[in-house]
């Protein structure tokens, strides 16, 4: 959950490392710290508590010289987020400085046979314990820093991404993979690392992907870096093209990564669509549902594992293939999943969601269905991610990094390819009747126009509506069948980034608790668009206003009952039933947006919060 940089070469280290750090500040950004072997002075440590733009404030004025460097930003998993606990940590000799990103999760005794060997700490991680534990072997073993590497790894429990650098070679960084992404970026007579490619993106597009296990040397000198892993061993890695452009990882004019997330949806859409929906041929494809066919229309059941909003993506999936496939499905949160017995065989197909493809619990999820011989399918947004690395096929959601942690953008691409999965196996199953699949393809294509009609209309009226609701403290969010998994995305936008209490709902359940809680205090949203349930809906809006509640309704443009019974009312463009989250869930994400910058939240970087979840 942390996220590392490292660089080597001819340009000087800091502002490199810098950069990368506060592309990477999504992952946690509780501390942050570089270390440079500088010309004038040697190994230079500087950290502190708080941001990157912290860290820049504490080395104004001090020598960042030096053309290698690691750097780190953390989200604080042992040890309270302060200087001390801040990477990079450095040995009890000062020989070497390591930047890690995961949990050693033996720490405890690790450090306690250190302890009782003399060793010295300084803080409360389980990083200084891996640095410590690699400078003790090499000064007893007098063995080089690759080997103590490899033989402290081998002593290791736990996840890692880590960067070590040794001040007695400021021409050598080594680095290493376990259940933590990493990657080497290849320029010419420079390397870089990242936690992902956004930091290399704009000096080489040259990227190998470390898998677990292992350990990448990189030497100033050398044309190509070596891999080996913990028993030395060669291992040969392919260099893969990262297909990123610098404009996709910058605000782009917006104050926040978050607006700009919300209004690229329509072209996320198109992106994720494109060549996968074609109205003039009246077919939707997805190369996955065709070169796994037999496994994905024979699967006696979808067990649907995810996290979060991802979680929530597959709530709409779960109701999508049920009704167009007519295979029963099971969504599970992947961290209960994991630590499950889970009947689960060769027929079942699980799918995995998961934004940036790192979580650790779904991973975790993956790994023990596949074990127990379930076909596996990934629904990702990161290219090259741990996730769809560990799948047997799947279809990426292609909308572009996602920066601001409240996911927007992933949710209405991960329910478009749920859409479009099983729209595809539909039809390979015969599931689906002619007339029926034409106009979802067609209306499916229609969506991002939509969306942008949508954007345009509600914008401004979500922002005044927002001003209002600023002082509540609880929320309530109503929905039912595809729109309750709308509910639930709404309140946890809002939770997340207001930090503003908030519940969601199946509308009907309200009578059996939830209703208690209704006074004039509290505000309502409820998504009423004008579907089957729609009659019911408005039962459920007239109990409400009978307690006092205020009513924020997400109605139809062709809405004339609900709109009359509402507080406020926010309009959305027609379209099929099963297709209104991809609508509905927009002015919700913009609700939450407004209310958190009215009450001087840090919106991209809610507290307590990280991107990409790579911890239990
Ligand atoms: O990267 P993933 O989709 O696997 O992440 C899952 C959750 O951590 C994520 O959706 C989280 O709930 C978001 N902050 C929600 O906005």
């Amino acid at each position: 959950m942390c996220g590392i940089v490292g660089y080597i070469g001819k340009r000087q280290a800091y502002p490199v490392l810098i950069k990368g750090l506060k592309r990477l500040e999504y992952r946690g950004y509780d501390s942050a710290g570089v270390a440079l072997i500088t010309e004038s002075s040697g190994l230079q440590v500087y950290k502190t508590k708080g941001k990157v733009a912290d860290l820049e404030k504490y080395t104004d004025g001090k020598d960042v010289t030096g053309t290698i460097g690691i750097a780190h930003t953390r989200w604080a998993t042992h040890g309270e987020p302060n200087s001390t606990n801040a990477h990079p940590h450095i040995s009890a000799s000062g020989q070497l400085a390591i930047i890690h990103n995961g949990i050693i999760e033996n720490y405890a005794v690790l450090k306690d046979q250190l302890m009782e060997k003399g060793v010295e700490f300084r803080s409360d991680t389980d990083t200084e314990v891996l640095v410590q534990l690699i400078d003790y072997i090499r000064t007893k073993k007098n063995v080089d820093l690759l080997t103590s590497v490899r033989m402290a790894l081998r002593m290791v429990i736990g996840a890692y991404a880590l960067a070590i650098i040794d001040k007695d070679n400021p021409d050598q960084i080594i680095a290493a993979r376990q259940s933590s992404p990493l990657v080497v970026g290849i320029g010419d007579g420079e390397f870089f690392l990242g936690s992902d490619a956004s930091p290399i993106v704009e000096y080489t597009d040259k990227v190998v992907y470390l898998d677990d296990q292992d350990i990448a040397v990189i030497n100033r000198n050398s044309d190509h870096v070596e891999f080996v892993n913990v028993n030395n061993e060669k291992i040969d890695h392919e260099i893969k093209k990262i297909n990123l452009n610098l404009s996709q990882i910058e605000k782009g004019g917006y104050p926040h990564f978050m607006l700009k997330e919300i209004f690229e949806q329509p072209q996320c859409l198109m992106d994720c669509m494109r060549g996968r929906v074609n109205v003039d041929l009246n077919n939707v494809v997805l190369s996955a549902v065709i070169d796994y066919r037999k496994e994905l229309i024979n699967a006696r059941r979808f067990i649907i594992v995810a996290c979060g909003t991802s979680w929530h993506a597959g709530l709409i999936g779960k109701q999508l293939i049920e009704n167009f496939c007519q295979i029963p499905v099971e969504v599970e949160y992947a961290s209960e999943f994991r630590y499950s017995n889970p009947v689960i065989d060769n027929r079942d197909v699980v799918i995995a969601i998961s934004q940036s493809g790192e979580t650790a619990d779904t991973l975790a999820a993956v790994e023990l269905a596949k074990k127990r011989g379930a076909f596996i399918f990934g629904i990702c947004n990161a290219i090259g991610s741990s996730i769809p690395r560990a799948t047997n096929t799947g279809s990426y959601i292609h909308v572009g990094p996602e920066i601001g942690v409240a996911s927007t953008k992933a949710f209405t691409g991960q329910v478009t390819v749920l859409t479009m999965l099983s729209l595809a196996i539909a039809k390979a199953r015969g599931t689906i009747e002619n007339h029926e699949y034409e106009t979802l393809v067609r209306e499916l294509n229609a969506i991002p126009e939509k969306q942008k009609q949508l954007l345009d209309e509600c914008n401004e009226k979500i922002h005044e509506i927002a001003k209002i609701f600023t002082y509540a403290r609880n929320f309530l969010y109503l929905g039912r069948g595809y729109n309750y998994p709308v509910a639930l995305e709404g309140a946890l936008k809002l939770k997340e980034i207001s930090y503003i209490h908030a519940e969601g709902y199946p509308a009907a359940e309200m009578k059996h608790g939830p209703i208690a809680l209704i006074d004039e205090e509290m505000p309502v949203v409820v998504v009423a668009t004008k579907n089957a349930l729609y009659e019911k809906l408005m039962s459920n809006i007239q109990e409400i206003k009978a307690r006092k509640g205020r009513v924020i309704a997400i109605v139809s443009k062709d809405d004339d009952k609900v709109r009359e019974l509402a507080d406020e009312y926010i309009e959305l463009p027609k379209t099929l039933e099963c297709l209104e989250p991809l609508l509905a869930t927009i002015p919700l994400q913009l609700m939450a947006y407004y209310i958190a910058v009215a009450k001087g939240k840090d919106v991209d970087q809610p507290r307590n919060l990280a991107k990409s979840v790579t911890v239990e």
